[in-house]
């Protein structure tokens, strides 16, 4: 059995921990043989356990204490991502969306899509980045108050241009420059900012989106420092045609939307720069989560 999960990349400026987009690159699970012990064989570093205290299982466990039920067997699991860690491209949600959907494979769960999401939120905490990893396309989502309420839909047709930089950005510490609270005003007027965004993307219009995740007064500024691409990035979307560029996730990933046609232009500017990181022309996934050989 394989279980295929996308990245995601979230937020799209000012759908702050509700928006996000499931993206073209993966992370596969593949069940080998039975084993004495949980192992698996991954090819994404030392720092990553390959015992019970990866996120794969751990999510695993969870959703097995949370269903009160128990595995015959353990077995040997073969992991591989595309996912670049720890730079806003949801490479932890891509594993729990897998842990949850081993654990509905392994002990015949027969979870509804809904009952994944719930758990993924109760794992994540928040919905942007496991939701469209867990569903596909473009998600706008809330959690709030143990609740999560979700629409998901096509996103705009147009290219994605995402600049990884060779540093890693723990969520953690780019959620910590983030301020304990907004004014009212400035509440009402990050949420009209998103109302907008939202609406433009559900009506393909990619020119009023671009602006309004430009225009984000949720987390971009704050994190800006931290950051630097960002700007620069910005500006050469502005100069050479992108609908918009906002930060994924908690970065320090970049992602510009950019015109079909402008996507070539766009690649040779970014890579004048000589900026440290990796370009990755991306494509929305419309799949979300897949099984091969699944036991249903
Ligand atoms: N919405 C989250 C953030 C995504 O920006 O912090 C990363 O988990």
């Amino acid at each position: 059995m394989k279980i295929i999960v996308p990245a995601t990349s979230a937020n799209l400026g000012a759908g702050f921990d509700s928006i996000g987009i499931a993206v073209s690159l993966y992370l596969t699970v593949e069940v080998l043989e039975e084993s004495s012990d949980w192992k698996i064989d991954h090819d994404l570093g030392e720092n990553i356990p390959t015992d019970e205290r990866n996120l794969l299982l751990t999510t695993l466990s969870a959703v097995l204490e949370d269903k009160n039920v128990a595995l015959p067997a353990k077995y040997h699991l073969k992991m591989t991502s595309e996912v670049p860690l720890a730079r806003g491209l949801g490479s932890s949600s891509s594993v729990i969306i897998a842990g949850i959907e081993l654990a509905n494979q392994l002990a015949k769960l027969n979870l509804t899509s809904d009952e994944k999401l719930k758990l993924a939120c109760e794992i994540e905490g928040h919905p942007d980045n496991v939701a469209p990893a867990l569903l596909g396309n473009l998600v706008i989502a809330s959690t709030v108050a143990g609740k999560t309420s979700h629409i998901v839909a096509d996103f705009p047709s147009c290219a994605l241009l995402a600049f990884v930089p060779d540093y890693e950005l723990k969520t953690v510490e780019s959620r910590q420059v983030l301020p304990n609270e907004l004014t009212y005003k400035e509440a009402v007027a990050a949420s009209s900012i998103a109302n907008v965004l939202t609406a433009s993307l559900l009506t393909n219009n990619l020119e009023v989106a671009g602006q309004m995740m430009e225009a984000d007064r949720f987390h971009e500024s704050y994190r800006a420092s931290l950051i630097p691409e960002l700007q620069l990035l910005r500006e050469i979307g502005h100069e050479f045609g992108a609908y918009g560029t906002y930060l994924s996730g908690a970065g320090p990933t970049v992602m510009l939307l950019v015109p079909d046609n402008k996507l070539t232009l766009l690649t040779e500017k970014i890579m004048e720069k000589n900026l440290t990181g990796h370009l990755y022309p991306l494509k929305i996934d419309n799949k979300g989560l897949q099984v091969e050989e699944s036991v249903f």
